[in-house]
């Protein structure tokens, strides 16, 4: 097959961790017989640069008429770099919340699976882990307080700074059924996060849910308060199958399921709508603090072009080659510096990307 697929490297360790990923798709593409013609699209600080906005309509057109798109991490140190000196919607985040909603794309999908190769990684107790835990993470991504609106006024010499928060019922039935359709072919366990105790939109949001759920009678549904959420993801993490959230808890969330997996650097994404065309990145930011030094961990970008292959092309079998490929290279003893543990290899970003291309050729 042909596919067509825009590269958006973005900002810090973006363009070094998308490289591997590209050298990752060419490797399938010429093991399988399939082509990919790539784009290269700006976003972020770099467009900034370029074009004194974080995406433009241009970059954005091109992404859209594209099949599936790749994208590293955007933005900078916030707060004290030159990026962070103009309006919100010119900063480097503005351009990833005007792509994902540009694309309409409401479902992310962020797998936390414990790969047993990463047992020592993993910060929590041997007693806790077991036999490891595979959770999806399935976070809404086009509505709540993110795209509410914002402002920041000054009252009587007071500064006052309003973020409202709203979702209609339509935004939260879609994304439940994303998930009851996922949970379906899994686990068949969701548990829905919300703050019900307090929030308007999370009662909602509750109330939506279990509409949903009665057209799945196979899926058992729970309900959990976001705080407590956060403690048993790390006091039991093997109870979660599928957890369904708002977008701010979804953030916040996957950032903690990332790190009892070893590392946030091995979360890899999928941002879905309504159609085939997707945007796949990690789950973690440019990491500033280590850019230009070869060392990122280049998997969760790597893993994210397995879902590309998966949910944009339908190349199941080249998704689940990458995956494999990725866990034997972990089996052989492979870590970068954030998933190093005593006895392994440690390796940096170019030569773990070139080690899971040698593996899926076999
Ligand atoms: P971050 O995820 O970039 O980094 C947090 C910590 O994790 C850092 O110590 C970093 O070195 C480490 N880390 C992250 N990815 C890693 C990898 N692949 N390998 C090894 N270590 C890794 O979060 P932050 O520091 O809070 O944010 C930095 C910038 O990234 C900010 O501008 C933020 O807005 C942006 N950001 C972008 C995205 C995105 O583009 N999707 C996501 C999150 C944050
Ligand atoms: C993420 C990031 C983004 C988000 C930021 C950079 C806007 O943290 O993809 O998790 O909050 O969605
Ligand atoms: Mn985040």
């Amino acid at each position: 097959m042909t596919g067509k697929i825009a590269l958006i490297p973005g900002d810090g360790i973006g363009p070094e961790i998308v490289a591997e990923a590209k050298k990752v798709l060419d490797t399938v593409a010429k093991k399988y017989g399939h082509e990919f013609e790539y784009e290269t699209l700006l976003m972020g600080g770099c467009s900034i640069d370029a074009y004194g906005e974080p995406l433009t309509e241009e970059s954005l057109e091109k992404a859209k008429a594209s099949d599936a798109v790749l994208l590293g991490a955007v933005g900078g140190n916030v707060g004290n770099s030159r990026w962070y000196q103009v309006a919100p919607n010119l900063r480097p985040e503005a351009g990833l919340l005007k792509i994902r909603k540009g694309l309409g794309l409401f479902a992310n999908i962020r797998p936390a699976k414990l790969f047993s190769q990463l047992k020592d990684a993993c910060p929590l107790k041997p007693e806790i882990i077991g036999d490891g835990f595979d959770i999806v993470m399935m976070r809404e991504l086009t509505g709540g307080v993110y795209f509410g609106e914002h402002k920041t006024e000054e009252i009587d010499g007071i500064r006052k700074s309003t973020d409202i928060m709203a979702y209609d019922e339509n935004e939260i039935k879609r994304i439940a059924v994303k998930a009851f359709e996922v949970a379906r072919k899994r686990g068949k366990n969701v548990t829905s996060v919300d703050k019900a105790n307090v929030l308007d939109t999370s009662r909602l949001w509750r109330a939506v849910v279990d509409e949903v759920a009665k057209d799945y009678p196979d899926v058992t549904v729970k309900h959990m308060l976001v705080d407590n959420c956060a403690m048993q993801l790390v006091m039991n993490p093997r109870q979660f199958d599928v957890i369904l959230t708002e977008n701010m808890f979804g953030d916040i969330l996957s950032d903690e399921a990332s790190m009892i997996t070893g590392s946030i650097g091995m979360l890899s994404s999928a941002s879905l709508g309504a159609g085939k065309l997707g945007l796949y990145e990690p789950s973690h930011g440019s990491a500033p603090d280590i850019a230009g030094k070869g060392i990122a961990n280049p998997i969760a970008t790597i893993l994210s072009a397995a879902m590309l292959l998966r949910y944009s092309f339908d190349l199941d079998e080249e998704a689940k080659a990458v995956e494999t490929a990725v866990e034997e290279v972990l089996k052989a003893g492979y870590r970068t510096i954030d998933i190093m543990s005593e006895g392994m290899t440690q390796v940096g970003t170019v030569s773990m990307g070139d080690l899971i291309a040698e593996k899926i050729l076999g």
